[in-house]
């Protein structure tokens, strides 16, 4: 059988030990940190109707024209989440009152149907957070402060904060007019996908990744300047507040981010160890309608898989957060094994990391998987310890030996 048929699908992974220790310490550190801030975890299905997802991204984005997972088992076309934002409205939404003015964060693994390449997959995984309530800028700031506390939780530093604003939602028009009128003298020097989104969707062209595209935007006019002064003095005082808190940004207004349900304030977060897909983290303030009432919010996502390439560029490695001490036990015939099947448990049940080999083994197989397990002390029993009660405790680091009673020891433990 070629050995391929075991690997998971393309863009796809198995996360395994020791990688899994530097994932568990990062989602530690993540529920501990937005409990402090007041959030509750929310576990909503990989499966949604894809309208909720049209309803909220927007149906002429990418995530959903070309990087959706649907199919229609019945009557609804279903699809599997390509972020967690939607479902979590979607879910809010049906909380009524409670769920305009919620605080709830998930860890979830999300699914986009895109070219795979380094830092870049099909199924990832997201850990992020919706505050749900009417707009104000020291929400967002507050939100921006919580991703970067996050990320220092992980011990990651080096990364980059910019922030723009999409404006308030009557603004879009003007916006929109604006920059087709600027872009229409230069519509034939946009790449092909540019010329369309010119009618389509012109936010789209501004963060087109084409050079050609890039240079015709630098020439325009950007969207904030054709923003309402409301929309531009919010942005200030996000901007204030944070410099308040010591926490730097840089605001960029080509910045756009690729989702349509954003108003006013939008981050990205980028980390100069990522390459090519260097954003790490994004947010924003967005207003999501999936019934008749728009939920307004604010939130942000921090993807794993390229938070876990910057903390590697950081030194920050799985091997750090190995489970590692308890103890392993050596026992040396039937009898011994017997009694050490007994304190395992005994020890087990106390919350002792503990070993033992159950097939009987020679002591020098033994000690070299005691060895492995990384165990503090190793217990050694034979016929003579049983009958003396006793059992023969080794301190691995410090390679000292000595003879302890099964109280003792248990006492100890
Ligand atoms: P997003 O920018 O689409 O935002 O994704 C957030 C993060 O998920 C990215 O910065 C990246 O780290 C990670 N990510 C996205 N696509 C991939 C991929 N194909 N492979 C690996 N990692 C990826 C959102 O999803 C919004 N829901 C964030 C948000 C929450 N805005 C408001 N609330």
């Amino acid at each position: 059988m070629a050995s391929n048929e075991f690997q998971p699908l393309q863009g796809m992974s198995d996360i395994q030990a020791p990688e899994i220790y530097l994932w568990r310490m990062m989602e530690e550190r993540a529920r501990a940190l937005f409990t402090c801030y007041g959030y509750e975890e929310l576990r909503t299905p990989v499966l949604e109707k894809l309208s909720v997802f049209q309803r909220s991204l927007g149906d002429t984005t990418d995530v959903v024209k070309k990087e959706m997972y649907s199919f229609k088992p019945s009557k609804h076309e279903i699809a599997m989440r390509p972020e967690g934002t939607a479902g979590t409205i979607r879910h809010l939404a049906g909380r009524g009152e409670e769920g305009l003015n919620a605080r709830v964060f998930y860890i979830a693994p999300m699914f986009r149907y895109e070219r795979p390449q380094a830092g870049r997959k099909r199924q990832f995984h997201q850990v992020g957070v919706e505050a749900t309530g009417e707009a104000n800028p020291l929400a967002d700031a507050e939100c921006i402060a919580l991703q970067k506390s996050l990320l220092d939780s992980w011990g990651l530093t080096g990364s980059k904060i910019q922030i723009s604003t999409r404006g308030e939602p009557s603004d879009r028009k003007p916006v929109a007019d604006g920059l087709r009128d600027a872009l229409r003298p230069f519509e034939q020097e946009l790449c092909e996908d540019c010329q369309r989104r010119i009618d389509e969707n012109v936010l789209r062209v501004i963060d087109c990744k084409n050079p050609d595209c890039q240079q015709i935007v630098d020439r325009i006019p950007s969207a904030i300047e054709f923003m309402s002064e409301t929309s531009r003095a919010y942005l200030d005082q996000v901007v204030a507040a944070l410099d308040s808190m010591g926490i730097e940004v840089v605001v960029n207004p080509k910045l756009i981010r690729g989702l349509d349900y954003y108003v006013h304030t939008v981050w990205e977060i980028s980390h100069s160890a990522l390459g090519a897909q260097d954003a790490l983290a994004g947010g924003g303030r967005y207003e999501i309608a999936l019934g008749k009432k728009a939920i307004p919010g604010v939130g942000f996502a921090v993807g794993f898989e390229r938070a876990i390439m910057a903390l590697e560029a950081c030194g920050i490695t799985a091997g750090q957060f190995a489970p590692q001490g308890g103890v392993w036990l050596v026992s040396l015939g039937e009898a011994a094994l017997a009694e050490n099947m007994k304190l395992a448990a005994e020890l087990r049940a106390k919350g002792v990391r503990c070993g033992i080999e159950l097939a009987a083994k020679s002591m020098k197989a033994q000690m070299r998987k005691a060895d492995r397990s990384g165990a503090g002390k190793v217990i050694i029993r034979g016929d003579q310890e049983l009958e003396k009660g006793i059992a023969q405790v080794k301190n691995m680091a410090e390679g000292t030996q000595q003879d302890l009673t099964i109280e003792e020891i248990l006492r100890d433990a």
